[in-house]
């Protein structure tokens, strides 16, 4: 270590960042370039789907005018591959010109005049994961002023091409940076994915004080395995990670997919599922232009978007792993309500699953449920009496469960979410 980074190394250790400023009480939704469309930057040939300026005016179009904003999608977040490959002549990041030739200022405030935020990438290190020009420890607080005064409303923070010892000083003085400029903005760490996600290597402690989220584990990818291999690794090492998250500081399991090549509807409502117990960011990465109607259902669901949203911020955790290849799932919701997945891990055919609450944990009493993803609803559920739901391979069923008596103030939320307008005894998913 050199002296400027020691004397940097011991600048920190005097001083604490605390992250309470009221950002990201929820988990962040909104909308994300990287998994779909990469680095795609040949504008000549594919128009549609380069990085560009377009890109991002297009999906801040469809996300005010097609229903999503008002569900709470908002940042729209530009991945890697937006920079000049130069910095220029004040030592700023610069966008790439021809690809967006009206500058971020004005992008942002195009985002910005839809009721929207702007999300922007940078890596710590001396370049970016597609290389471009990387944030190195001297390059901080200039990247900083430079976002704020652009208008945006989100960090990621990458970490390739950087060492441990530089991560360990760039993202605490990057999060110091981002506060030094008085401008509020999320700021999400990737530093865990670069120091193998667990403790002891990764202080979940002090990520939460100095980041609103971070990136724990691999990129995801357009496949049902990328899904079930992020899912299983935050679920092995839920007693690391389930305690770390929490109103302004969550764990990423990375974007949603739902909408691109890679899942069925059944493997879709999983991932929402999932994603809705993980208490993770809902950032969709698919084409807001061309989106199936299943999909939008899917990430529309405004029950599924709400247990995600849960004020009470409590990351939910995998309960049971049965030899039949069942696995549930739990959340604890405010209200003494709860979210209950029911996960298929089969390749078969739709399984009849024999469970009671009382199984899984529940106090003994009389509950009701809706299940997210029919509509229906589910009456009289005693805690101890056995019910039987029937899981598609890949697929799950997914319950929003409340403790009778509180059905009244479920009325109020059936006000709120129309999706429990179409709930209907008849249709009871108890078999
Ligand atoms: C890393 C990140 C991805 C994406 C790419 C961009 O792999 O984890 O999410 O930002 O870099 O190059």
């Amino acid at each position: 270590m050199g002296p400027f980074a020691l004397a940097q190394l011991l600048a920190l250790i005097s001083v604490t960042v605390a992250l309470d400023d009221g950002l990201l009480k929820t988990p962040p939704m909104g909308w994300m370039a990287w998994e779909r469309f990469r680095c795609d930057i040949d504008c000549k040939d594919d128009r549609e789907n380069c990085i560009s300026e377009d890109l991002f005016k297009d999906t801040a179009d469809r996300l005010a005018e097609d229903g999503w904003k008002e569900l709470g999608y908002e940042y729209v977040i530009i991945d890697d591959c937006w920079m000049s490959l130069l910095r220029d002549e004040h030592g700023r990041l610069q966008p790439e010109p021809s690809r967006f030739p009206g500058g971020i200022a004005k992008l942002a405030r195009y985002i910005h005049d839809r009721g929207l935020k702007l999300g922007i990438y940078a890596d710590m290190g001396t370049h970016t994961c597609m290389g471009f020009p990387g944030t190195t420890l001297d390059k901080i607080e200039i990247d900083a002023q430079t976002f704020a005064s652009w208008g945006v409303d989100y960090l990621k923070f990458d970490g390739c091409y950087s060492n441990p010892i530089e991560q360990m000083l760039g993202y605490p003085l990057m999060s110091k940076a981002l506060n030094a400029t008085g401008r509020p903005m999320v700021y999400s760490c990737s530093w865990p994915v670069y120091v193998g996600g667990l403790p002891p290597d990764v202080n979940y402690s002090l990520l939460g004080d100095i980041c609103h989220l971070w990136r724990n584990y691999y990129d995801i990818q357009d496949s049902w395995d990328s899904v079930q291999g992020i899912v299983e690794w935050f679920s092995n090492n839920q007693d690391d990670l389930q305690p770390a998250a929490g109103p302004g500081r969550w764990n990423d399991p990375d974007m949603l997919i739902i909408g691109n090549f890679g899942l069925s509807v059944d493997q879709a409502r999983s991932q929402m599922a999932l994603w809705a117990i993980m208490a993770a960011p809902l950032i969709m990465s698919n084409d807001l232009r061309n989106l199936d109607n299943s999909a939008r259902a899917i990430l529309q669901n405004k029950v599924a978007i709400a247990i995600n949203q849960d004020p009470m911020g409590i990351q939910g955790r995998r309960l049971l792993q049965e030899k039949n290849r069942i696995e549930v799932y739990w959340r604890p919701l405010s209200n003494s309500a709860s979210a209950l997945v029911f996960l298929s891990r089969r390749t078969d055919m739709p399984y009849l699953y024999h469970t009671s609450l009382a199984k899984l944990k529940y106090q003994a009493g009389t509950y009701e449920a809706n299940d997210v993803f029919t509509g229906s609803a589910v009456r009289g559920l005693n805690a101890t009496s056995e019910f039987t739901i029937s899981i598609n391979p890949s697929g799950v069923v997914m319950w929003y469960v409340y403790p009778e008596q509180q059905s009244k103030l479920t009325e109020s939320l059936h006000h709120r979410h129309k999706t429990f307008h179409k709930a209907k005894p008849e249709h009871s998913t108890v078999l």
